[in-house]
């Protein structure tokens, strides 16, 4: 994921309240979450379900009363000897308590993802799916200790059970759910600035979105092979009732330069038929390893792809972010291709001049190559 601040800053910069930003490959919705936080229509979509219920719950909040009336109402209907876990994989059974895991079964169950406020419970409860422990060995979510990014594969997570004798945590899902919202920042009102969908980015755009016009399209498409999204969400992908195969199969993951080219042509495509005559698209693309080098994929992009497409550019900006902040890091290096530099490639459909910068806060660090350099 980008970092909010890097969102926050471009909306607040190139849109004014009311103004619809739109993020179509918007995996956790922080793009949609910081229009909404700044007044703006947040929209987001994406090929994979599991990014779609992040964002979705995150451009229509629920009021923390409305949250805490549904879970109620979804604990009082429960009782353990009504919810059966003999068909759950034993994948899934190897990482809870028996009782933990019929509480979400249950939960599972019962919770629509198309609600506002069911999916916000949904969205929440997948962050807590799996986690590690606190010092005091305390879990932070309801499974044996786990990082709480990724999923590591099935058999690498029995094995180290095994070796390590990991013991599944008896946990209240509901009390740490409580918890959980007691700690959110929520707002006393619904916050309901936008909408997220199910979309491939290089189908047709959804009629409404080409008349909205989104003054802003803040994205960061997937990289050259780099995350197999559904693989390592196997966990998460079993509470929406989901296969990580199938998943998979919808997302765009190629090692091969040109065909990631082709579909960035067509994204771009799409692009030109949403985006608002005086608005902008910025793409944030990481530099990938290509053997001993490294590609600039966000020149590549602009040389191959979008320069013949009638794009104006304002400049592609580097953005050296500490690998420590970056979710390869929990690979250490060894599998994933990502090197430490993404690139925010930023264009208009036209030719245009880009607003003064404002903000006090991030403007020594905005310096734009010209598109020459
Ligand atoms: C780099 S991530 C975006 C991360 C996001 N900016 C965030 O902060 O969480 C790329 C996203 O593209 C999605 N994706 C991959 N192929 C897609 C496709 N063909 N159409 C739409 N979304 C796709 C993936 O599911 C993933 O969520």
């Amino acid at each position: 994921m980008f970092p909010p601040q890097l969102a926050h800053f471009f909306v607040d910069w190139l849109t004014l309240p009311g103004d619809a930003v739109y993020d179509p490959f918007s995996g956790r919705g922080t793009a949609p979450l910081e229009a909404v936080l700044l007044g703006r229509q947040g929209y987001g979509s994406d090929a994979n379900p599991l990014a779609v219920v992040l964002s979705q719950a995150k451009t229509r909040i629920p009021s923390k009363r409305t949250l805490l009336r549904r879970l109620a109402e979804v604990e009082a209907g429960y009782a353990s000897d009504k919810v059966s876990v003999s068909d759950e994989p034993e994948n899934i059974s190897m990482l809870y308590s028996e009782s933990t895991l019929r509480q979400l079964v249950w939960l599972r169950d019962q919770l629509d993802r198309k609600k506002d406020t069911d999916c916000f419970w949904i969205a929440t409860i997948l962050g807590m799916l799996h986690a590690g422990h606190n010092k005091s060995g305390e879990p932070r979510g309801f499974s044996i200790s786990m990082p709480n990014t990724f999923a590591m594969s099935p058999r690498y997570v029995a094995n180290y059970i095994k070796e390590h004798g990991l013991k599944r945590p008896e946990v209240d899902v509901f009390a740490m759910l409580r918890r959980r919202l007691d700690r959110l920042d929520l707002p006393e009102a619904k916050r309901q600035g936008g909408r997220t969908w199910t979309h491939d980015a290089t189908a047709a755009p959804p009629a409404w979105l080409v008349k909205r016009r989104p003054k802003l399209i803040f994205t960061s498409p997937p990289y050259l092979q780099v995350i197999k999204y559904g693989k390592y969400n196997w966990v998460r992908l079993w509470f929406l009732g989901e296969t990580a195969t199938e998943v998979d199969k919808r997302l765009m993951a190629s090692g091969s330069l040109p065909r990631y080219l082709t579909f960035m042509r067509s994204v771009s495509e799409r692009l030109q038929q949403v985006v608002a005559d005086d608005g902008y698209v910025c793409f944030v693309i990481g530099d990938v390893r290509r053997g001993e080098e490294d590609l600039n994929l966000a020149q590549a992009v602009w040389d191959e792809v979008l320069k013949d497409q009638g794009w104006h550019l304002h400049g592609i900006i580097p953005d050296e972010i500490p690998q420590q902040h970056k979710v390869s890091r929990i690979w250490k290096n060894n599998s994933g291709k990502a090197t430490k530099v993404d690139r925010l490639l930023l264009m208009s459909p036209s030719p245009s001049s880009l607003p003064a910068v404002t903000s006090k806060t991030w403007s020594h660090s905005l310096s734009f190559a010209s598109p020459e350099t």
